[in-house]
This record gives structure tokens, sequence and C-alpha cells, in this order.
């Protein structure tokens, strides 16, 4: 069904299987430079990873009456999620097949689907419906022509789609994490902001970045008041790992409790506190270049009390942000500088890094592989 460029039209001429080895922590090197630096490892890890996996790409109540849908990109593709007439979720290429025109621009309500270039309709399903002034065109047959399918799957209110055929269910990639945050139901959290960050470097050095501890003291120091670094503990499953540590604020989504933040492979991140759910999703915009999207929820958003841990929240999560986004961009100019290759990690602090780099050397060999 895909006729989409293969990872192996776009294979970078410095990956190197010697490279990809999978590797134990104790020995591990981090991934060489050119993964960072060499703009032929973009388009690369669109196919390889991004279209490979699940990707997050709304929230399930933005999708709940028949007709709604999400509009989104994944691995650079354009996507549409729309709830049919019979309640199932479908997903769909958002790519009409007439002249490849977008059925929605926008995430929103239609009872039908209708391209926005000639206006070519197209039934919830995917079914082409009409298609005006084509009665002269031969073996025109419009109950032949359907838009090309995309997989979809919910979890915990969350809305998620595959371009390929990834290796692992949404359930698998999953496992677990629903039981782990119990009694926490994020389907239950409602949702309040969105904050977009661009950020100047690759998206494989902010996820790196994300996945350690270990930088806390040096960067944050703020935030270290309010954690227990000692504490602080990486745990790594198949396909997500996490971190977390106590809470030592005394006011505030920082006040008691715990701290849980999940990096679902290979770009999304829950990060939970007591009431809160922030995700962050990464978006890769070129090879020196990401988005990042920090969606805010919350259990409660009307109490006068709710409201001031929302503003304090928002505020000190951004003020962390841009620390993360200057040392971010500053290891980036290191990666392209030519000084650096690779380097060794801390097995005590750099699990989640180890964990997420073996996940891309198995992706990019899986890549190699189908050459
Ligand atoms: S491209 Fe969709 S109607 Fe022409
Ligand atoms: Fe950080």
């Amino acid at each position: 069904m895909n006729r989409h460029l293969s990872a192996r039209d776009a294979l970078p001429a410095s990956l190197s299987r010697r490279d990809l080895e999978p590797c134990l922590l104790a020995d591990a090197r981090t991934l060489p430079a050119p993964m960072y630096a060499d703009s032929a490892f973009h388009l690369f890890d669109q196919e390889a990873v991004f279209a490979r996996s699940w990707q997050w790409v709304g929230r399930a109540a933005e999708v709940r009456a028949v007709g709604d849908h999400i509009v989104a990109e994944v691995a650079g593709r354009p996507i549409l999620g729309v709830r049919g007439n019979d309640q199932a979720l479908r997903g769909f290429f958002n790519v009409c097949k007439h002249r490849a025109g977008p059925l929605a621009l926008a995430s929103g309500h239609a009872s039908q689907l209708q391209c926005k270039y000639h206006g070519w309709t197209y039934t919830l399903e995917g079914q082409l419906r009409a298609a005006h002034e084509m009665q002269e065109a031969s073996d025109f047959d419009i109950s032949c022509i359907h838009l090309d399918p995309v997989r979809v799957g919910e979890w915990q209110g969350l809305v998620f789609a595959a371009v390929e055929d990834p290796d692992m269910t949404l359930e698998q990639v999953m496992a677990g994490i629903q039981e782990r945050i119990a009694p926490i139901e994020l389907s239950a959290l409602h949702f309040h902001t969105r904050v977009t960050y661009e950020v100047h470097c690759n998206w494989k050095a902010y996820v790196d970045n994300y996945l350690e501890g270990y930088h806390l003291p040096h960067v944050h120091p703020g935030l270290n008041k309010l954690l227990d670094y000692r504490a602080y503990a990486t745990h790594t499953a198949e396909w997500y790992s996490w971190q977390h540590s106590p809470l030592d604020g005394t006011q505030g989504p920082y006040a008691g409790g715990e701290a849980h933040y999940y990096f679902v492979f290979p770009n999304l991140m829950l990060n939970l506190l007591p009431g809160r759910l922030q995700t962050n999703l990464v978006i890769p915009i070129s090879q020196d270049h990401c988005r990042v999207m920090f969606d805010y929820h919350y259990a409660d958003m009307e109490s006068d009390a709710a409201r001031a841990m929302i503003a304090e929240d928002l505020r000190f999560s951004d003020e962390v942000q841009q620390e993360d986004m200057a040392i971010c961009e500053r290891v980036q100019r290191g990666l392209e500088s030519g000084a650096y290759t690779a380097g060794r990690l801390s097995p005590r602090r750099e699990a989640g890094v180890h964990h997420f780099q073996e996940l891309v050397r198995k992706a990019y060999r899986e890549a190699l592989d189908r050459k």
C-alpha cells in the first residue's frame, strides 16, 4: 500500500553497521555525532523510526462524536483520524485520490469529508461518494476509490496513529503504564493549554537530555530543590522507560507525592505530578531543529487554588524548559563541532539514555535489514 520513499532510499553515507551493534549499559558508547549532525539522518529517522512507531496525534475527547476528526502529521505525512457513523475511529492519509489535495485543513467536525481542492466528497469511512464533472472520464468508478488507511488506536484518552505497520501493537507499547500510575486515570484529566517550543537541536539530543536526571544539579538548580536527587530512579521496559522521584516541595504541584516521567519511544513524554499530566511531543523539523509541544492536563481547573497552582506550574515548567533548551542547543553545537565522536554513559544515571539509544540502533538495524 505504501509508496512513500523507503528507508533504503535514504541511507546516510555515514551509517555503519559497526555503530549499531547492541551494547550493555556498562560498555555503552553514545550514538555517534553524525547521527545528530548529518542532515542525511533527518529523512532516515523519519522512515526508520517515526514511520514505524505509534505516534501520538491527539486526544480522544477531540473525536468523540460521529464526524469529529483530528488532522496530524506522522513522519512528515499528512493523516486524518475520523469517528465514523458506526462509532469506530479510523485513520486515513489526508490525501485525496484526485490530485492529492487535503480532506481537512484542521481538526474539527464534518458530516462528510470534502476535499479542499476541487470538492470531491468521501464518507466518514473513507469511500469516495461524489466527484462532480467526471462523467466523461472512462473507467471511472467511484465505488473503487477509497482513501488510503492508516492504523489508529486509543490509550488512556490519547489517540495514536502508525503510517507503516509497526512490529508492536499500541497495547504492547504501553503495557504496564496504566497499572503503575493507578489510581491516576489519564483519560479523566482535562486539557488546559498547549505551549510550543522551537528547539535548535536534533530531536535525539532533546530526548537524550530528557532521559537523565544527571544534569539536574547543574542545569536546573530550582527544580533540583523540589526533587530528591539521591532517590531519583530510572527503570526501563521494552518500549518505554520511566524516571521517578519523591517530591520535596512545600507548595504548588510539587508539594508531596511523586513525580513520574514516562518516555514512550521514540518521542512522547508523559510527565505526571499529582492531579496533573504534561505531555511533551518531540517533532523533528530538520537535523538541527525540533518542535516540542507541551500539553497541560489537570484534574481540577476550576477552584481558585487550582488556578493558582496551574499558573505556577506553567511558569515553572517554562523556566525548566528554557534551561533544557539552552543546554540542548549548546550540545548540538558540540555534536556538530568535529571535536566529538561518541562518549561513555554513567551506568547509575543514564540508563534511560542507553535504553533510548539502543532502540534507535535497533530501528536503524531493521531499516538496513529491509534493504
Ligand atoms: S484533489 Fe481532491 S478533489 Fe481534486
Ligand atoms: Fe532537564
